[in-house]
């Protein structure tokens, strides 16, 4: 048969639509429907950048990083392109395919958004490079001088870009609702490691030049740095743990779960994502738990407690490679989407892990954080609904566990309504529809009502858009009521200390026990008993430590309080120390407390001083 010229045109054409149109909200196909987003000045609407190559040199002497971000960018005809910046950031030039712009302007500067930065492009621009350097105070950044580290040879850097501080050290499109992939060289002094959110290096390398390549794209929130004395011990093909020289050890046995959690993860959602899964241990300044860095999960110190007792925090992280990572928030107000949906995974896998009677002890503690984050913001609070609206506000302000345990109950009562089966089939196959995209609240529930609840939308208002508790019964936990009971029974002067059966107890019975202990009228000699028996006071668990603390300072226990100023020192986990200086301003200490805080606050990330910076101010 001889081919005419219009079949060629057809065949051609086909080529063509196939090359570029599969995949919409390809990350280089024009098609632009983001979200607004009110965090961002961005407007990647306007034009937007699709890949960034990174060039920075690392002075720790005077806290600065300096280079460059080349990004390849997108637009649609505009005549300008935004970034983000905050907290001073420098721009030192700037070039648009290789010609020096010097039509760029700011916009205003926001409290906490920080302020916009137009640079003006040709509808045909390809490229734009900034030059720019960071200011010392940078809010992404903690700079740690060798002599507060754990053996006090070599200083540490580490970036937080979640929720809105990678434009502190970066010039970015600071909005989880676009996706980069990126390149990065950076230089380092020598004898330290660089690690990021990308394929990382094993070893140090003598020059200290460092490159890193991240092919999956990614939310800016997600860029991360990190620089020490680290060292890396792999778990199997695919993971690792990357800690300083003391501390490698025994994080390599408190983390030796993590293969079984991903693969339980791979089986109920779908193959892991991102190739490698590795984790940092930060130093203990950290000022969370852990936070979901693609391919390099940042975790605190302060979990390695020697019995494997606070890995959920792992299985959480390892969550987010699917969600939040995989598919993503598309504004801080879908917040939700992120944590709710990991708490549900973490939950799933430690099922397998730990077993059932476990999950119900995190999800029985999980009901009364969320009772009591209702309570103290006021069941009417907007921000104890699931879809939330910043307006304008630092996410920081409404972070609470509401997007965490309402997310988690919420999922989890769609789970009994059509079946776990079903659920977990409908997830996966979510993960798989939406994966390296963003989805808002609104795109979920449509999803959810095509694909698991044939239409169904009964519970949406109650459990999406309206605020306060949720219907629910409180999920009890067999092994925390135990530990209630003998509370009671101490408390009420049944029993001492002493006759506590607690051979058996993991983290959480001690964390519950605690928790127990009311803010006054205990008196010293019971503070005492109790320590007797279990030494709360000088405490290795961190956990366990922080929350005695809390109640110490509530109760006026004086035995306590030289412990508790070493502790502030050196640990730097938001929600560890935050209710130990709130503790110390309700209780009428306030003084104290801002003596103690003055001291120890250098030794803070940006995040958690200022979130403290506030609490003294109010
Ligand atoms: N992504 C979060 C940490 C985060 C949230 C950082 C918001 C900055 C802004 C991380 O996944 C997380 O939720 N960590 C929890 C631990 C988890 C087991 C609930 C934490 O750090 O407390
Ligand atoms: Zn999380």
């Amino acid at each position: 048969m001889k081919l005419k010229w219009y079949n060629f045109s057809i065949l051609g054409f086909l080529v063509f639509y196939l090359l570029f149109s599969c995949n919409t909200k390809n990350s280089n196909s024009l098609d632009s429907n983001f979200a607004n987003d009110p965090c961002s000045f961005s407007q990647p609407n306007l034009a937007r950048i699709t890949h960034l190559n990174l060039n920075l040199s690392v002075d720790f002497d005077n806290k600065i990083l300096k280079g460059f971000a080349e990004y390849d960018i997108i637009s649609n005809k505009s005549q300008e392109i935004i970034f983000d910046t905050n907290d001073s950031l420098t721009i030192d030039s700037i070039y648009a395919d290789g010609n020096k712009i010097s039509n760029y302007s700011w916009g205003e500067k926001n409290p906490h958004l920080g302020r916009a930065l137009k640079v003006e492009i040709k509808p045909t621009s390809k490229k734009v490079k900034l030059y720019y350097k960071t200011n010392p105070n940078a809010s992404a950044l903690q700079w740690i001088p060798a002599h507060q580290t754990t053996n006090k040879k070599y200083p540490f850097l580490f970036t937080q870009g979640q929720f809105i501080l990678t434009r502190s050290f970066i010039p970015i499109q600071d909005t989880p609702s676009i996706r980069i992939t990126y390149n990065a060289t950076i230089k380092v002094p020598k004898g330290l490691l660089a690690l990021m959110s990308a394929k990382n290096p094993k070893q140090i390398i003598e020059d200290g030049i460092y490159s890193f390549k991240m092919k999956q794209p990614i939310p800016p929130y997600l860029m991360a740095l990190a620089i020490g004395d680290l060292e890396y011990k792999s778990l199997n093909k695919i993971s690792g743990v990357y800690a300083d020289p003391i501390t490698i050890q025994a994080a390599h046995e408190e983390f030796s779960n993590t293969p079984k959690m991903i693969t339980t993860a791979n089986q109920l959602y779908g193959k892991y994502p991102w190739e490698q899964y590795d984790l940092l241990v930060l130093p203990p300044s950290f000022p969370y738990g852990g936070m979901e860095n693609p391919r390099l999960t940042f975790i605190t110190p302060t979990v390695i407690t020697g019995d494997k007792s606070l890995t959920n925090l792992i299985a959480h992280e390892l969550a987010h490679s699917w969600s939040g990572n995989l598919v993503t928030n598309a504004t801080w107000d879908d917040f939700w989407i992120n944590e709710g949906f990991t708490v549900y995974l973490e939950r799933q896998i430690m099922k397998e892990v730990e077993g059932e009677e476990y999950v119900k002890m995190i999800e029985s503690l999980g009901y009364e954080n969320l009772e009591e984050a209702i309570n103290n913001l006021g069941p009417e609070n907007p921000y104890t609904a699931l879809k939330i609206n910043l307006n304008g506000a630092n996410p920081e302000d409404a972070y609470s566990a509401v997007p965490y345990e309402k997310g988690y109950f919420f999922l989890n009562y769609l789970e009994n309504r059509y079946g776990k089966e079903n659920f977990t089939t409908f997830l996966k196959s979510y993960f798989e529809k939406f994966k390296f995209k963003t989805i808002t609240t609104e795109q979920f529930i449509q999803e959810l009502k095509e694909s698991l609840t044939q239409g169904q939308d009964d519970f949406v208002e109650t459990w999406v858009y309206n605020p306060g508790m949720p219907p629910l019964k409180k999920p009890i936990s067999e092994r925390l009521v135990n530990v209630e009971n003998y509370f009671n029974e101490w408390l009420n002067g049944k029993i001492t200390a002493t006759k506590i059966p607690n051979s058996n107890w993991s983290t959480y019975e001690y964390l519950q026990f605690i928790r127990l202990i009311p803010e006054e009228g205990i008196s010293e000699s019971q503070m005492t008993d109790l320590d007797n028996k279990f030494d709360f006071t000088h405490s290795k668990n961190t956990e366990i430590a922080a929350l005695w603390y809390e109640k110490a300072v509530y109760n006026s226990y004086k035995p306590a309080y030289a412990s508790i100023e070493q502790f502030l020192r050196r640990v730097g986990k938001k929600r560890n120390i935050i209710p130990i200086f709130r503790a110390f301003i309700d209780n009428g200490n306030k003084e104290l407390g801002a003596k103690l805080y003055k001291q120890v606050r250098p030794n803070y990330h940006p995040v958690t001083y200022k979130a403290i910076d506030k609490l003294f101010s109010e």
